[in-house]
């Protein structure tokens, strides 16, 4: 089972439901009046981003983007592919990134960009979680989840070799799992 590998849980179910509901909240007051598009950064933000609209009250739209930059190591390459790219036009509206988590920035400082070219009306990044310590490009979200120390976390969307996506909490992979790749 899944639950061998968990060293230990770091946010429970119940812990996540309740920040995303604060997270939505703050969303909600800021972009009040607004019709924003979610851009839900695939794979690992499609729990979160699942979670986070449905505590949304805007009339907002959905899309999905994919990209892939870790192979399936436990550290960044680096390199950024767009994967898939939005169904719908970006001008004009107020986005909003959807990511779960924020590490080195490479994604998101080369995303970010792509997307402003498009020129939207704004853009914002919501992450459910952000490891500072790790950051090598300029990067911050207007919304943060949890800040994390440098700890190989799954679950919850987050995978490590595209497994322990579907626990429904957030925990901290045994090292033994992954020490020797
Ligand atoms: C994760 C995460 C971000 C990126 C963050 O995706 O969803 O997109 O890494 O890392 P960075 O700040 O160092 O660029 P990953 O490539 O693991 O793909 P996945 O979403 O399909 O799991």
């Amino acid at each position: 089972m899944l639950e061998q590998d968990i060293e230990r849980v770091l946010f429970t179910e119940e812990a996540l439901r309740a920040r995303v509901g604060e997270l939505a909240q703050q969303i909600n007051r800021d972009l009040a009046g607004k019709e924003p598009v979610l851009i839900s950064v695939l794979r690992g933000s499609f729990i979160f981003m699942a979670d986070l609209v449905r505590a949304i009250e805007l009339p907002c739209r959905v899309d999905f983007m994919a990209v892939s930059s870790y192979g399936s190591g436990t550290t960044s390459s680096g390199q950024v592919k767009i994967t898939k790219d939005l169904s719908e036009s970006i001008e004009g509206r107020d986005v909003l990134v959807v990511e779960d988590i924020l590490d080195s920035g490479n994604t998101l400082s080369y995303l970010l960009k792509l997307l402003q070219a498009r020129r939207p009306a704004s853009i914002r990044l919501c992450t459910l979680l952000d490891k500072p310590s790790r950051r090598t490009k300029p990067i911050q979200a207007d919304y943060v989840g949890f800040q994390v120390e440098d700890l190989f976390v799954v679950g919850y969307g987050l995978d490590y070799a595209e497994r322990y996506r579907n626990l429904p909490y957030i925990g901290i992979l045994k090292p033994r799992v992954y020490e020797g790749e």
